[in-house]
C-alpha cells in the first residue's frame, strides 16, 4: 500500500510551441492530450497512464507541482490523516481537479512545494503494448526516453538561521509516506547538518531527491534510459538541437547513474538519467557523503562542481 511512484511533474513554461518541440522531439516524449486552458500532456513511450508531464504555459518557469500515485484509492485517507497529524494542512480535491484522475489530496510540504497524491490516473499504455511486445517501437523520436523517473527539488538551507527545510522535508516524507533514505550528503561542523537526501518508495535509489539551496525550488527533472550508450546518443540529440546542455554525459557517484543535464526552451533543467543504479531496498542501511567528498559523490571523475549546478534552478 502506499506511494507507488512519481506520477508527474506540472512545467511552467515561456512558449508551448518551442516547449513541445523540445520535448517531443528532442526528449521523444509522446504527446497525449490538450486541456481547454491549454495545458498540454506528455508521457514516455514505456508508460502507461496518459502523462508524466503537464505542462502550463506561464511568464516564469519552474513547477506548480508535484504529484505521486498511490497504489489504492483508499490510501488516500490513511495518508491525509498522516499527514494532517504530522501538522500539514490537507485539502481533498474531487476527481477530474487533476486533468483525468480520480480524486486526490494536495498539500504543501514543510519545504513549500506543491504535492498532490491520487490513486486513479487515465491509462492509455505503452506504446509496445502487452501482448508479445517489442523491446521497443520503431517510431521514437529523439532521445526516446522511457519515463519520468525523478525530481530534485532545492529546499532552502540557511544553518545560520536554523531553517534546514532539506532535513525537515526528508523527515516529513518518511514520517507520513514511508520514503526510504538511499544516500544524504551531510555538511557543516562534525557533518551533523542534512544537506541532500535521494528518497525511494520503489526499488531504485531515488524517486525524489532534496538538496539545500538559498530558496526553493525545482532543479530537474530526469528521463529514464537503459544504458550509457542511450546517454551519450541523447547528448549528440541535443547538440543536434541547439539545446543548452548544463553537464556533458558523466556518472554520478551518488545513485551511480549516467547522467545529463541540459535545459529546456524555458530554462527548467531536465537529466537523462540510466542504469538502475542498484538496488534498493527499505532495510538497507543509507549511504553517507562526507562534505569533502560532495562533488565526488556528484560528478564522480572530476570530484568538482560542473556547469551551473548548484546557481541555476527555476
Ligand atoms: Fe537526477
Amino acid at each position: 500500500m502506499g506511494v507507488l511512484r512519481i506520477g508527474h511533474v506540472n512545467l511552467r513554461v515561456l512558449d508551448m510551441q518551442a516547449t513541445l518541440h523540445h520535448y517531443e522531439n528532442v526528449l521523444g516524449l509522446i504527446k497525449t492530450d490538450r486541456d481547454g486552458a491549454g495545458n498540454v500532456y506528455l508521457k514516455g513511450w514505456d508508460e502507461w497512464d496518459q502523462y508524466s508531464i503537464m505542462l502550463s504555459e506561464s511568464d516564469r518557469a519552474g513547477m506548480n507541482h508535484i504529484a505521486f500515485k498511490v497504489e489504492n484509492d483508499a490510501d488516500l485517507d490513511v495518508l491525509k490523516r498522516r499527514i494532517s497529524d504530522w501538522g500539514i494542512a490537507v485539502e481533498e480535491v474531487p476527481a477530474g481537479s487533476l486533468h483525468n484522475c480520480g480524486r486526490a489530496i494536495r498539500f504543501n510540504m514543510p519545504s513549500g512545494h506543491e504535492m498532490y497524491l491520487y490513486a486513479e490516473k487515465k491509462r492509455v499504455g505503452k506504446s509496445v503494448g502487452t501482448v508479445n511486445p517489442h523491446p521497443w517501437p520503431q517510431d521514437l523520436k529523439g532521445a526516446g526516453v522511457h519515463w519520468l523517473d525523478h525530481a530534485l527539488l532545492m529546499c532552502e538551507l540557511n544553518p545560520e538561521a536554523g531553517i534546514n527545510m532539506v532535513a525537515e522535508t526528508t523527515r516529513f516524507l518518511q514520517d507520513t509516506m514511508d520514503f526510504h533514505l538511499a544516500e544524504q550528503v551531510m555538511v557543516g561542523p562534525e557533518g551533523k547538518i542534512q544537506a541532500a537526501t535521494w528518497l525511494f518508495r520503489t526499488s531504485t535509489p531515488h524517486d525524489i531527491a532534496l538538496v539545500g539551496g538559498a530558496r526553493m525550488g525545482l532543479h530537474h527533472c530526469a528521463f529514464y534510459l537503459d544504458e550509457w550508450t542511450d546517454v551519450l546518443k541523447a547528448a549528440d540529440i541535443m547538440a543536434m538541437n541547439d539545446v543548452k546542455i548544463d553537464v556533458t554525459p558523466q556518472r554520478h557517484g551518488i545513485t551511480r547513474g549516467s547522467t545529463t543535464y541540459f535545459f529546456d526552451p524555458s530554462g527548467n533543467r531536465n537529466e537523462t538519467f540510466a542504469g538502475l543504479g542498484y538496488l534498493a531496498q527499505p532495510d538497507m542501511e543509507p549511504i553517507t557523503w562526507t562534505e569533502d567528498q560532495l562533488w565526488r559523490g556528484i560528478f564522480y571523475h572530476t570530484g568538482e562542481e560542473a556547469g551551473e549546478f548548484t546557481s541555476v534552478y527555476t
